[in-house]
């Protein structure tokens, strides 16, 4: 059976982690009739070529693939007005695929305990799994813009709040049993509605799970101080965001961290956390680990070729190990160094 993956590149970084990631993932699946990859315009470059920053056939592709790569998304500066962000065009291509559920994954690699600002000692131990809600909340409300006045709201819906706190307390069951939800029940309403309908998920359905609530402020401030201490860790799109990059940095670099986007089907949306990253597009320098560690996790769970994920997940960590690193990690390695390394670990296994 051929499975058929949509890639699309996106702006700044984006194609060079991407090409990246898709040449090593290919190496690791080995067999070239069991993928098919289509590469198709998206975000910025493809507003500028066709007028679309989201082409129709671009979503019409994702949706007829098993699996999307998506690499990362944005336009040079200001844009006047009357231009969309192309940045919207990410936010249809969660929504179309209906992957509501972003898993992010931060694991700090023993060889990289020191890149982290953080001291070592802080860092060691740290395993968190991040699942940030995705297709709600104050990304996809209602939004006004007036020359005097615009604003954004937050909506969520209790179905909306209820399948990622199962999703995150499903995959709290698989590791050590403990779930943090983070919210801001103090201020907003959305944020109560949140919190009482995870005690009552939890209370029905997950009697073996130690759930703890914490404020969203707070969050910030334990992710640097005790960051060892939390394990699954669910909360809505923005405070999901915005902790992540913050998390990140318990890794060493924000191009570090890989992403899987899940829904109700096996298809799933896999990218890195990272943006554009302009101050150093088109240098060939680009950390593509969080990219390339987005494919293992496609191949696991949207697939079903586990056997590569875990080849491809070993020769990761065993490049990096060896001080593949990147100038973000404090080494020299470039871009295609990374790549070189890991398919000669690949090679190896
Ligand atoms: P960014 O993530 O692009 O970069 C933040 C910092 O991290 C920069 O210093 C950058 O050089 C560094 N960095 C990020 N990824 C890296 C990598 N793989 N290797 C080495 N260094 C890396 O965030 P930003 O600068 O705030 O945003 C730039 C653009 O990207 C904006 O247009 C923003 O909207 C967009 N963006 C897109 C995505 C996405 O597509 N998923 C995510 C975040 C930001
Ligand atoms: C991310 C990005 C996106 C988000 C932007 C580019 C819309 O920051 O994937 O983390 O905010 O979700
Ligand atoms: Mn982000």
């Amino acid at each position: 059976m051929t499975r058929h993956v949509a890639v699309l590149e996106g702006d700044g970084i984006g194609p060079e982690v991407a090409r990246a990631a898709v040449q090593v993932m290919q190496a690791a699946v080995g067999d070239p009739a069991a993928l098919e990859v289509g590469w198709h315009p998206f975000g910025w470059s493809a507003y500028e070529a066709g007028g679309e920053a989201f082409p129709d056939a671009t979503r019409a592709a994702c949706l007829a693939a098993d699996a999307v790569f998506f690499g990362a998304v944005g336009a040079p500066g200001t844009l006047p007005p009357e231009v969309p962000r192309p940045e919207r065009a990410l936010l249809e291509l969660r929504a179309s695929l209906g992957t509501w559920a972003n898993l992010r994954p931060v694991r700090p690699h023993p060889a990289l305990l020191d890149a982290s600002p953080l001291r070592r000692e802080r860092v060691l131990g740290t395993d968190i799994l991040f699942v940030r809600e995705l297709t709600g909340g104050l990304y996809f409300g209602p939004k006004e813009s007036h020359p005097d006045r615009a604003s954004d709201t937050a909506e969520y819906s209790v179905g909306e709040i209820e399948r990622v706190i199962r999703q995150a307390a499903d995959l709290a069951r698989g590791r050590s049993g403990r779930l943090t939800s983070v919210d801001k029940a103090n201020v907003l309403a959305t944020s109560r509605l949140w919190r009482q309908t995870t005690d009552r998920v939890i209370a029905e359905d997950y009697p073996d799970i130690t759930l703890e609530h914490v404020l969203v402020d707070a969050m910030a401030m334990h992710l640097i101080a005790r960051p060892a201490t939390f394990d699954v860790v669910v909360t809505s799109n923005l405070f999901g965001d915005i902790l992540t990059d913050e998390a990140a940095m318990l890794t060493g670099s924000l191009g570090m961290l890989p992403s899987a986007s899940v829904g109700d089907g096996e298809r799933g949306l896999y990218e890195p956390v990272h943006g554009t990253a302009p101050d150093i597009a088109g240098r060939g320098i680009a950390n593509p680990y969080g990219a390339m560690r987005s494919m293992v996790w496609m191949l696991r769970l949207s697939l079903g070729l586990s056997e590569a994920a875990d080849r491809l997940d070993q020769a990761l960590d065993d490049a990096v190990a060896a001080g593949s690193h990147t100038p973000d990690l404090g080494g020299r390695a470039t871009t295609a160094d990374v790549v070189r390394d890991v398919l000669a670990r690949l090679d190896e296994r």
